[in-house]
């Protein structure tokens, strides 16, 4: 049985915590949180602070937490074990990401990047060959983005590697859509405040040569960082990385 843990235990690693311990699909052996007031989640041995050399005979660690703590961790999972990032704003840097992929490459791990709250990023990475332009439009209430707007508003547009720098985390889809396609600079984004929405709402339009597509996915939110899909989409690529699931989309 593969042997896993956890970095941040909030909405969607409490999701997957449950999905995994009631599948019996993977041993946990922590979660780290340093602003978990329980000693343990679901009998789950919960550490405030990081043990030395803790990832050590580990299969697979899994960031549900921040984009800093991606920046502190992903080289040190890598050594050990397979890594699945959330926070995916992260790779916004670079060197972080080289250094990542580098490390991946050198210890024989994987870094997984989850579909999360859109759908489709296999599709992409497979079509980035003749990919030539994407665009994402991210419509959210202001409180889903950290704001107090009173009126539809278009907070930002630019490209993806600012995006990712104004609202770390808040888009992780346009940093994950960035990664499966033609990176951060050719990425076209833009922010949209709306109070009248309780939703999180993303329109992707990708065009080359041949292709034309558009994806667009609304999930109820209701003011929260992730919508309703995403507790689902992460439990869906955990299984399909512990090879639990008795059918696999791949
Ligand atoms: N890739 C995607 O499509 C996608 C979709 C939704 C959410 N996300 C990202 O996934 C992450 C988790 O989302 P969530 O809804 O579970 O958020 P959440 O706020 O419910 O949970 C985050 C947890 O991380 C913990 N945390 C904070 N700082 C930490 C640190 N330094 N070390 C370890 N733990 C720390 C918090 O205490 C909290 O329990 C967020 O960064 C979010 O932006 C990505």
């Amino acid at each position: 049985m593969k042997k896993i843990a956890f970095l941040g235990g909030g909405k969607v690693g409490q999701a997957m915590l449950a999905h995994v311990l009631e599948k019996k699909s993977a041993e946990v052996a922590f979660v780290y949180d340093p602003f978990q007031k329980a000693d343990e989640l679901m009998g789950v041995p919960v550490c405030r602070e990081l043990p030395e050399n803790p990832f050590a005979g580990l299969d697979l660690v899994v960031e549900c937490a921040t984009a800093d703590v991606v920046k502190a961790c992903a080289v040190n999972v890598l050594k050990e074990a397979s890594f699945m990032p959330f926070s995916m704003t992260a790779f916004r840097d670079d060197e972080l990401l080289a250094a990542a992929r580098a490390q991946a490459a050198a210890s024989g791990h994987t870094l997984y990047l989850p579909h999360g709250a859109i759908l489709g990023l296999d599709g992409v990475f497979d079509g980035h060959a003749i990919i030539d332009e994407v665009s994402i439009e991210t419509i959210k209430n202001p409180k889903s983005l950290g704001r107090t707007d009173t009126e539809y508003t278009v907070v930002f547009d630019g490209t993806a590697r600012e995006a990712t720098a104004l609202y770390p985390r808040n888009v992780n889809v346009h940093a994950a859509l960035s990664l499966a396609g033609i990176g951060f600079d050719r990425t076209k984004s833009r922010i949209i405040s709306d109070p009248s929405v309780d939703t999180n709402e993303h329109v992707i339009r990708i065009k080359g040569e041949g292709i034309d597509w558009t994806i667009h996915v609304t999930a109820f939110a209701a003011g929260a960082v992730s919508g309703k899909y995403v507790p689902f989409s992460a439990c869906g690529s955990l299984d399909r990385i512990l090879g639990s699931g008795s059918v696999s989309f791949v």
